[in-house]
């Protein structure tokens, strides 16, 4: 640590005061049993010792392999990919489908069902649904439709793209009532080419998509987070000590996607800022011609930025701050940020989608004749632990994309 330390451009991230953090100087350690060769460790390690001794991998990178690395012949999957081979299934994401099922899922349905009618009952009906997890939603949609408006279900054509393979084989199972009208696809929904659609639908997706970390400090200057390693000394295999460093100054991009968000950035907080959400809202939007898109995720709008206390989950949903996050098994951990919706939102209609954005549990589903639980007793658990979050709108939104109608 002393060795980091003495580097001048680098600051050491200093553990917040908070509750839970009360004097364990190891906490910015991870933990030691995943220290082994193949581990996801091992992996984000070696990428860092690649750019040289003080070596800063950037951020979005090291949540990019702890979520997604693939698992390969003696190395460790990420977080997704490493789910099914740890378990034979998907562990529950806890998602609002998941435990809202059949209900979330037919809600859903009824408002494709309408999109359908408004678009005069196109035939094929294409649907794309982006990062389903273990299919539960899309299921629940498909078994609806069947059941209540056979005749959209017969021009339906539903495809689902996922970037890891063990979430689509469990999608693959869930689905095989209707294979013959559902194709799998194992792409990257903010990278690769996207199939045409009349809908494109995702729960929870952009959340998982790696961000940018960035604090903006007293003076307003800022900076971006990385990770850095130390090797142990003395350890074979050898044994890594990981830590957020601050590098001073950002791109023109983050600069440029601040400016977008169009509100006070909050100063000496790390800050989450998931450029990838904004340009796979433009891709989408710009594939359309004429069509709807669903974005259901969590996260704010206003004048709220997220506090970091509430930016890292682990599975099940359970938040956590920064200082626990790396001390949390890295890539055996869900790693999710709250969605700025008012940058999708400006995004989405830069590219021509007129857009509506709603509170999903009361107003999205409202007319839709089916009621889940409400989201008020979670957001004022959340308003409790968070006072600052009441400064503008948290909780599960939906924005609703209309291009070219
Ligand atoms: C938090 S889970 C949500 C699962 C499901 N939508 C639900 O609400 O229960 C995120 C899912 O998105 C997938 N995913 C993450 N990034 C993706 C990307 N860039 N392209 C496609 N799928 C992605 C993950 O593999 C996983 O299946």
């Amino acid at each position: 640590m002393t060795r980091i330390n003495r580097l001048t451009n680098i600051r050491k991230w200093a553990i917040a005061d908070g509750p839970g953090s009360s004097g364990d100087k190891h906490r910015n350690q991870l933990p030691l049993h995943r220290e082994r060769p193949g581990s996801i460790e091992h992996q984000i390690a070696a990428q860092i010792l690649r750019k040289g001794r003080n070596g800063i991998l950037p951020f979005p990178r090291a949540m990019e392999i702890a979520l997604f690395a693939p698992v390969s012949h003696g190395q460790e999957g990420g977080y997704y990919p490493q789910q099914a081979v740890e378990d034979g299934c998907l562990k529950h994401f806890g998602t609002r489908p998941e435990l809202h099922s059949p209900d979330f899922g037919q809600g859903v349905a009824v408002k494709i069902q309408s999109c359908f009618e408004k678009l005069g009952r196109p035939s094929p009906f294409k649907i794309v649904i982006m990062g389903d997890g273990t299919g539960t939603l899309a299921k629940d949609i498909m078994d609806y439709l069947q059941q209540e408006h056979p005749s959209l279900y017969s021009a339906v054509e539903l495809t689902l793209i996922d970037r890891s393979l063990a979430p689509l084989d469990v999608q693959r199972e869930k689905l095989k009532e209707h294979h013959s009208k559902t194709t799998f696809l194992y792409q990257n929904a903010y990278q690769d080419h996207l199939p045409e659609a009349h809908i494109f639908l995702s729960n929870e997706n952009p959340d998982t998509f790696p961000v940018h970390l960035i604090e903006q400090d007293a003076d307003g200057s800022f900076g971006e987070y990385g990770i850095k390693a130390t090797e142990r000394e003395k350890c074979f295999p050898p044994m890594f000590e990981f830590e957020l460093a601050l590098v001073p100054g950002v791109s023109q991009e983050i600069r440029d996607h601040i400016k977008l968000a169009g509100k006070p950035f909050p100063r000496q907080r790390q800050m989450p800022i998931n450029l990838i959400a904004t340009q796979w809202i433009k891709r989408i939007t710009r594939s359309m011609k004429r069509g709807y898109h669903f974005v259901l995720d969590y996260g704010f709008t206003g004048t709220a930025y997220p506090n970091e206390d509430l930016i890292w989950n682990t599975s099940p949903y359970q938040p956590t701050n920064m200082s626990a996050f790396l001390t949390l098994e890295f890539g055996h951990r869900d790693i999710t940020t709250y969605v700025d919706f008012d940058t999708l939102r400006i995004a989405g209609e830069a590219h021509g989608a007129s857009t509506e954005l709603l509170d999903y549990e009361e107003e999205f589903f409202r007319g839709t004749g089916i009621t889940l639980p409400s989201q008020q007793e979670v957001c004022a658990q959340l308003a409790e632990k968070q006072s600052r979050f009441s400064a503008g709108k948290i909780g599960h939104l939906a924005l609703v994309q209309a291009i070219g109608i």
